[in-house]
């Protein structure tokens, strides 16, 4: 049985620490609105020459180094991004431009706070069926330059940062599924009818205009990320429980048997809410979004290499994973480290 497996881990974030009191000099906040409402303290923002595709190098090198290959041995790129370094081509092309990986197939993955989970999947699929070998799954963000860092954007612009994550993942042959270390399953799912409750409405030809951007819509800030915090609280905190109850019930696992809860980053709240509902003690939940806010595609992996940092992936743990996001879309994957 041929199934992926991770085998390189790694993550990047950018020198510039931004305490949440440092966002008072773009507009009206406060520490204690920000740590009360997500849980966040800080988070990391790119210096202006640094793009998304420069922050998932420097994560994609960790990884490979992990996994002890070089970018000629890959057979695929994915990226996840919400953040590209361009409006086309993707940030996957950027990527294998800059890795040195030519020929092989470089896919940009458009999902959001699930598009880490989304392209593990597809990567995986891909593997089973024996159509590649090796994949680099990365997920990064450069959320800074595209936040609207007045008072009339403080809802959304205090709850991101940048961050890039990388796995290097290879096909496996199984000879123990129950004590090998392997990628089990991945559930994904998208309910495009809350498309607007949380997007980026410009540039775009959605726009009723004769050109994807225009003057008015700089003016009215429709190019800012806008959200509907009551409406991600609520389906977040219901999705991400059904997701991973999902996940649980393919397996054959009861919620005791995850040794680890490496969940999306998007509040500390929403997860807290999720270990509420699924009746997880607070130790099993390994939380990373106080030190780094909401990086988006990049908050899973991330928090793989803060949880094997603090000695609490190691091989053999058994690790769940879900995430809740834009579009809406949502997934879930459980694995063996
Ligand atoms: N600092 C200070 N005050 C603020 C800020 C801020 N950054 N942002 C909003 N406020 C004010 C509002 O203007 C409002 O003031 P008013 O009462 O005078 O009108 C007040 O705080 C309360 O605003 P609400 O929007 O009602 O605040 P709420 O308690 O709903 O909290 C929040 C907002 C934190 C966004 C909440 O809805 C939430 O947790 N939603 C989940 C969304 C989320 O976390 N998304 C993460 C990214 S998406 C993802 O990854 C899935």
């Amino acid at each position: 049985m041929i199934r992926s497996r991770f085998t390189g881990l790694g993550m990047a974030v950018p020198p510039n620490c931004i305490k949440n009191n440092d966002l008072q000099r773009y507009m009206d906040t406060s520490d204690d609105w920000i740590r009360q409402r997500s849980g966040i303290e800080q988070r990391y923002w790119v210096d202006e020459g640094v793009s998304t595709s420069d922050l998932g190098l420097e994560a994609a090198n960790v990884a490979l180094e992990q996994a002890k290959l070089k970018p000629a041995d890959l057979d695929m790129i994915l990226f996840a991004t919400l953040s590209p370094d361009h409006e086309f081509p993707g940030t996957a092309c950027f990527l294998q431009g800059k890795l040195g990986a030519p020929g092989i197939p470089a896919i940009d993955i458009r999902q959001q706070c699930s598009g880490f989970i989304y392209s593990v999947a597809v990567a995986d699929q891909f593997i089973r069926t024996g159509a590649i070998r090796r994949a680099l799954v990365v997920g990064a963000e450069v959320h800074s330059k595209g936040l609207d860092l007045t008072t009339r954007g403080r809802d959304v612009s205090v709850l991101f940062g940048d961050g890039a994550g990388a796995v290097v993942m290879e096909a496996t042959s199984i000879q123990n599924p129950k004590t090998d270390s392997f990628l089990w399953s991945t559930h994904l799912h998208a309910d495009g009818t809350h498309a607007q409750e949380l997007w980026t409405a410009a540039p775009g030809t959605g726009l009723k205009t004769k050109e994807r951007i225009l003057q008015p819509h700089l003016e009215e800030a429709v190019h800012y990320p806008k959200m509907n915090g009551k409406s991600v609280f609520i389906h977040a905190s219901q999705k991400m429980p059904e997701s991973l109850q999902e996940a649980l019930l393919a397996n054959g696992l009861s919620s005791e048997e995850i040794d680890l809860y490496v969940l999306h980053q998007a509040n500390l709240r929403i997860n807290q809410k999720c270990a509420e509902v699924m009746g997880l003690p607070d130790e099993k939940v390994f939380n990373t979004i106080q030190k780094y806010g909401n990086t988006t595609a990049a908050t899973i992996p991330i928090g793989l290499v803060e949880a094997e940092k603090a000695s609490r992936l190691k091989q053999g743990t058994l690790v769940a994973s879900a995430a809740f996001g834009s579009g809406y879309t949502w997934a879930s994957m459980i694995y063996r480290w």
